[in-house]
């Protein structure tokens, strides 16, 4: 009998790798019916690198090229011929500290996400936390969205709060925030993996979950 192919996950990110880690977990638990074919990573050390191997998946630095924040074109198509190698579905982003343009968002069309540790359209790019906390915010939270050509812009696919307390930090700010986003990111990317989003223009819609359906 043949084995039913399962959804492929290619993970990028350039920090420790805690979302990674959390969705890797998921995959092998059966809670995300997918597995996590690559993780890659522009930074050499990067933590996310040491959580793939630790887990037995395959992973890879690719160096980013010229530019500070993002892929010279040489170093996207890396990123695109290493995705596709490995026969992705869906590219997840996780920490991945690069803007995508070119070739790989068009070749991966509606088929990258990424985690923003904000209320999106709020605190968009870098240190999200620390915005939020500078701004005075008493709510702020996790916005998973599609990737579209903007910074932090594309369709939102789910978003949950979280609040900011009395004498926080930005690190206790953000360890609240990425204590949501290991729930949030596992759960969109099954729903994905289980063909249950679908999107008009920026509208998102959840379709019920044919296991809970009784
Ligand atoms: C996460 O908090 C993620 O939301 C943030 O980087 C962190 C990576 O943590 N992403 C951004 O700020 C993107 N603009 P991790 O490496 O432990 O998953």
């Amino acid at each position: 009998m043949r084995e039913e192919r399962l959804f492929r996950l290619g993970i990028l990110g350039s920090g420790k790798g805690s979302n990674a880690a959390a969705i890797a977990d998921a995959c092998a638990a059966g809670a995300i019916p997918a597995r996590v074919a690559l993780v890659l990573s522009d930074v050499e050390n990067a933590g996310i690198l040491a959580q793939a191997r630790e887990r037995g998946v395959p992973s890879r630095f690719i160096p980013p090229g010229q530019f500070r924040t993002k892929l010279d074109e040489a170093a996207e198509t890396a990123f695109l011929e290493a995705l596709r190698q490995a026969e992705v579905d869906l590219v997840v982003l996780a920490g991945f500290m690069r803007i995508l343009k070119g070739e790989l968002l068009r070749a991966f069309a509606q088929k990258v996400v990424n985690i923003h540790p904000a209320l999106l359209p709020a605190f968009p790019g870098l240190e999200a936390w620390k915005q939020a906390l500078d701004y005075g915010a008493k709510m702020t939270g996790v916005t998973v969205h599609f990737v579209d050509q903007g910074i932090d812009t594309g369709p939102i696919i789910a978003q949950e709060t979280v609040p900011v307390l009395p004498g926080d930090t930005p690190d206790s700010l953000h360890a609240r925030i990425q204590e949501m986003e290991r729930k949030v990111y596992p759960a969109v990317i099954g729903a994905l993996a289980r063909g249950r989003i679908r999107t008009q223009g920026r509208q998102t819609t959840w379709q019920p979950d044919p296991g809970k359906d009784t």
